[in-house]
């Protein structure tokens, strides 16, 4: 049986080993955080931590995930997430909601490798997150507070 590390806990699976990791999240372990958009790696609303990195679930077979390393956002637990949950708050960013999620993990890896980022920087990390409800200004805004930078 396949085993996943996700948010810090070793899991058995018991989907399908060819099952994208987004339903196995979902649909075996509950997890629903993570939102099903496209299904074809387009939209980003499946945007999960690979070893640090997001990336999108949704056509990820479980079975190339053996040994790395997976936070969704149940597991969002770093200095960065919770400075971003807290801009997020203040700055009441979220309109649907649909996309926040992903959001919010492609806004902490990115502060992970970047503790001030500029506006080509956010562009970059932020672009493959699409929000129906536009969103985006308060998105970047609250990146700037999370980060410590007052810019808009
Ligand atoms: S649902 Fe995965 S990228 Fe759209
Ligand atoms: S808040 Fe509605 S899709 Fe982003």
């Amino acid at each position: 049986m396949l085993s996943l590390n996700i948010n810090g806990h070793e899991t058995e699976i018991r989907s399908d080993p060819a099952t994208p990791l987004l339903w196995v999240l979902r649909c075996e372990l509950k997890l629903t955080g993570t939102k099903f958009g496209c299904g074809v790696g387009v939209c980003g609303a499946c945007t999960v931590h690979i070893d640090g990195a997001a990336q999108t679930c949704c056509t990820k077979p479980v079975a190339q995930l053996h040994g790395a390393k997976i936070t969704t956002i149940e597991g969002l637990d770093s200095a960065e997430g919770h400075a971003l949950k807290a801009a997020w708050t203040r700055l009441d960013v979220v309109q649907c909601g649909y996309c926040q999620s992903a959001q919010l993990m492609a806004a902490s890896a990115l502060l992970k490798r970047n503790h001030k980022p500029g506006p080509a920087d956010i562009d970059q990390a932020m672009t493959p997150v699409v929000c129906r409800c536009g969103t985006y200004p308060r998105i970047r805004q609250a990146i700037y507070e999370a980060s410590g930078q007052t810019r808009k």
